[in-house]
């Protein structure tokens, strides 16, 4: 492992527990990879806007013809992608709000999905062009959900990391944390032990 992005994107920022989690996970990384850079994404403190069709015109206008205003949104998405690029390892800390992941989060997916910069159409489909990365996703839910249709996450968010070729997806779960408090701490303990087992060779990076 060399460069880390760790994505946040709780409304409680550091706070929330999909937070916690997160940082639990690279702090645990830091100690057996301490020459590997991190960055931080706080999405929640540091919004990106909502893609509207002005923003995804811009992402579509060739260079030559871009306004000014055009080439800023697009300069802003190329900087988002090539952090994201720098990286091999992708953290990121997924809560639940109102039944789906929070609209910070997917207002940054919708700003790295780019065609010909992140995925590419080909004649077989969409290939993704962000292949060779890991991601470790921390999720945090009030009532429990995996394993049910009834969790919207897990499957939309490997859905598009694949779709930008990131194929290595680990998911560890703090779900209940609204049933009770001592669900909540059974909850967490859990996932503190599932993250545990995550910091071995075998599923970090070199
Ligand atoms: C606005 C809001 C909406 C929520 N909606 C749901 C929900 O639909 N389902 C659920 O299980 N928990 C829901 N919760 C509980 C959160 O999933 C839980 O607090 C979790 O810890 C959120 O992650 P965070 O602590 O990282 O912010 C909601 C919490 C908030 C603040």
């Amino acid at each position: 492992m060399k460069t880390l992005l760790q994505l946040t994107s709780s409304i409680f920022a550091d706070g929330g527990q999909s937070s916690r989690l997160a940082e639990e996970f690279v702090a645990a990384l830091r100690l057996e990879h301490p020459g590997a850079q991190v960055i931080r994404r706080d999405l929640a403190r540091d919004p990106v806007p909502h893609l509207d069709a002005e923003r995804f015109g811009a992402f579509l206008a060739k260079p030559e013809t871009r306004t000014p205003a055009q080439a800023a949104v697009v300069g802003y998405s190329d900087a988002l992608i090539a952090e994201l690029k720098h990286a091999d390892t992708l953290v990121i800390g997924l809560p639940m709000y109102n039944f789906g992941l929070p609209s910070q989060l997917k207002a940054y997916f919708d700003h790295v999905a780019r065609a010909g910069v992140t995925f590419k159409y080909t004649e077989k489909g969409a290939v993704g062009l962000l292949g060779g990365r890991k991601a470790f996703v921390f999720a945090a839910r009030g009532g429990l959900y995996q394993g049910t249709p009834r969790d919207t996450q897990t499957g939309y968010v490997r859905d598009f990391l694949a779709f930008l070729g990131v194929t290595d997806v680990k998911f560890v779960y703090a779900e209940g944390l609204a049933i009770s408090e001592a669900s909540k701490a059974q909850s967490l303990a859990t996932a503190r032990r599932a993250l545990r087992e995550l910091v071995q060779p075998e599923t970090i990076a070199a």
